[in-house]
């Protein structure tokens, strides 16, 4: 039943996502490529944008590289760099009406022995990365006249901490209330903020490997018994991007199996019915 594990991986795209043109951050791989995937599933046009050419390359070519596939090597760090981006995504796809912050990263050091390199790598790719994406599509947005929607990529971190991730729980902390703000600014616009929060996503990340004691650890506080998968995130993602969503703005969605729903590997507190 339940807990057996599988994911629900084959099921077809619910959304109609046809002349629109979608704008997916660190989409070369992870969360993100299964972003681009599903909004390309969905009849969309995707703007794919990676710090790392060859897996940004592989990406487009999963998904056909054909017209409805543009990618470009960018750095969410730089401001030319996404700048350039969006402008280029636009002459390609046309007009921006979805744009995903997705691209992270999530390295672990205890604070006592962290350098300010790694801090700063972290804030800089994880919020001022957030913040360059999220204006740079507003901004062509707005100067389009069109309503449009823009997701943001948190995490379960940014309400739970943990050992090691000072840095990443802190810059996920500010990406929700980035993202609360940014809506309040563009709701007269007619353009929807929200975030997605995953819980623990199974990606074989390149970038930041996950450690097994960590996943067997974390899963123990799983309800649904799995990881989520770039699916799960995405299914979260698409509908907000849709018109079903229209109300919904300056939210943020848990997608992540119920681990924020409580303890779920505490025993019975009392001896049953007493
Ligand atoms: N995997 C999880 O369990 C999990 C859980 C919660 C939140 N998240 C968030 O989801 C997002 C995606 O994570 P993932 O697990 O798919 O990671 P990933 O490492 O598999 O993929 C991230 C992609 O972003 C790209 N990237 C990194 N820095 C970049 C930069 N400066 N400019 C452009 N692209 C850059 C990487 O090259 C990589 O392709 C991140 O924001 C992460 O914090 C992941």
């Amino acid at each position: 039943m339940a807990r057996e594990g599988k994911a629900l991986v084959t099921r077809p795209p619910t959304f109609d996502f046809a002349d629109q043109a979608v704008l997916v951050t660190g989409a070369g791989a992870g969360i993100g490529f299964g972003i681009a995937q599903a909004f390309f599933d969905a009849g969309a046009r995707v703007a794919l944008g990676d710090v790392r050419a060859e897996p940004l390359k592989r990406a487009a070519d999963r998904l056909g590289g054909g017209k409805r596939v543009f990618a470009q090597t960018m750095d969410v760090r730089e401001e030319p760099s996404v700048t350039g981006f969006v402008e280029a995504a636009e002459r390609a796809l046309g007009p921006i009406g979805v744009a995903v912050a997705n691209a992270g990263i999530y390295p672990n050091s205890p604070v006592l022995e962290m350098d300010v390199a790694e801090w700063d790598r972290v804030m800089e790719t994880n919020v001022r990365g957030v913040f360059l994406t999220c204006r740079a599509a507003a901004r062509r947005m707005v100067a389009n006249g069109t309503p449009g929607k823009i997701v943001t990529i948190s995490s379960g971190a940014a309400m739970s901490g943990r050992p090691g991730a000072a840095h990443y729980c802190a810059s996920k902390a500010a990406v929700v209330m980035f993202t609360r703000v940014l809506a309040m600014e563009l709701a007269r616009h007619r353009i929807n903020v929200n975030s997605v929060a995953p819980g623990y996503v199974k990606v074989d990340s390149e970038t930041s490997p996950v450690t097994e004691e960590y996943e067997t650890t974390l899963l123990k506080g799983v309800p649904w018994g799995r990881a989520g998968t770039p699916l799960d995130i995405a299914q979260a993602v698409l509908f907000l991007a849709s018109p079903l969503a229209e109300y919904m703005t300056g939210e943020v969605v848990a997608v992540n199996g119920g681990t924020s729903a409580g303890r779920t590997h505490l025993p019975l507190s009392t001896p049953r019915g007493r």
